[in-house]
């Protein structure tokens, strides 16, 4: 466009000229890309409009109001085009997304298996709750422990048969002070933490234990336990008693009972082991497959926290008292869901597994 845009005819001329390949341009602009360059070129800063704006103050004044409401009223007329085309080039990329992004329904599609937790673990979070529940902490050791932490610390004798290679999965033997084995039961978190927290200690500890055992329907050589620990200030067996039997009615159901039996353990003193009545014939019936008849079912083993113990770990026997419990976790698992062989467990068969969806 050369001409004179201080001359009102050649003005008028251009601007229409303007317009005619502005709204052409625009017709032809198919994207957002070339929308802004006919914007820019049409009524940018470097336009035929933004330069007849400011030749206007070169005008004669009587010509400068027509000129100046020419050059607003084709302003605006392109404005208003370019805006139009805008909303259609939106509208027609919107248009282009949702078709590309369309999904047909009626499609088969591959479903992947949603996992769920193992059994075993399961049961370990109900048991963990349970006792966070009644103000528990939550507490873990070293599967790898030295001699010390799984015998000695627990009052264990040098002599004690569990110490033989035949019951226990040595990795080093060495001195006394730094022999290591596979920890034989989760007992030895109990020493650990009460050597590094002062009482009152209320803690229970899940993780595996090791032991020599040949496998069959009851053994395996690596199992789960949940240990407890209490330790303050005036704590008796009637405590012992009271919270197990409150686990055992939340775990089994509120009709559950429990009873004690003397036991014998080298850390706990007296010692116990529980008995739950059994949730199948509710200790009633001589025929139960689940109880054979007996109405009880042995649970775990447990105990007041051997004074050694306790002189062990630097706590002062004289000032606090406590007891211990270990709970099997496989052992309540195949009590609670009348599971025959502990060896489904660990066969990772999915048609058992699946029979516990959590
Ligand atoms: N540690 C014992 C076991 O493995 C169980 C137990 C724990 C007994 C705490 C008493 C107190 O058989």
């Amino acid at each position: 466009m050369t001409s004179n845009l201080t001359d009102p005819m050649d003005l008028k001329r251009s601007l229409e000229e303007l317009e005619h390949t502005t709204l052409s341009a625009l017709a032809a602009a198919g994207t957002m890309d070339a929308l802004a360059g006919v914007e820019a070129a049409a009524v940018g800063r470097e336009s035929p409009i933004a330069a007849a704006r400011r030749n206007l103050g070169k005008m004669q004044p009587e010509e400068r109001r027509d000129a100046g409401r020419l050059i607003n009223e084709v302003a605006k007329k392109l404005e208003a085009a370019i805006e139009e085309r805008r909303d259609a080039l939106v509208a027609e990329e919107r248009r282009k997304a949702i078709a590309a992004e369309a999904i047909d329904v009626t499609i088969d599609y591959m479903s992947l298996p949603k996992g769920r937790l193992h059994v075993v673990q399961q049961v370990i979070d109900e048991v963990c709750d349970i006792f966070v529940g009644l103000g528990y902490h939550i507490a873990e050791g070293p599967e790898a422990e030295l001699a010390w932490y799984n015998f000695d610390a627990l009052n264990t004798p040098p002599d004690h048969p569990g110490r033989l290679e035949s019951d226990t999965m040595y990795l080093d033997y060495g001195e006394p002070e730094d022999e290591m084995l596979m920890r034989a039961h989760t007992s030895p978190i109990q020493a650990r933490h009460m050597e590094r927290h002062q009482p009152p200690v209320y803690i229970v500890a899940p993780g595996r234990a090791y032991r020599n055992d040949t496998i069959d329907a009851s053994h395996l050589p690596v199992f789960h336990q949940i240990e407890g620990l209490a330790v303050d200030e005036s704590i008796t067996f009637s405590d012992l008693k009271g919270t197990l039997a409150e686990f055992a009615r939340q775990f089994f159901g509120p009709t559950t009972l429990v009873r004690m039996r003397p036991h014998y353990f080298p850390f706990t003193e007296p010692s116990a082991e529980l008995d739950v009545s059994c949730f199948n014939c509710d200790g009633g019936e001589a025929s139960c497959r689940v109880c054979k008849g007996v109405g009880w079912l042995e649970m775990l083993g447990c105990g007041m926290v051997d004074p050694n113990v306790f002189t062990a770990v630097g706590y002062d026997p004289d000032k606090v008292s406590g007891f211990a419990f270990g709970i099997g976790v496989e052992r309540l698992a195949m009590v609670r869901h009348d599971i025959d062989s502990i060896r489904h467990f660990v066969d990772n068969d999915v048609r058992f597994l699946n029979q516990f969806p959590g």
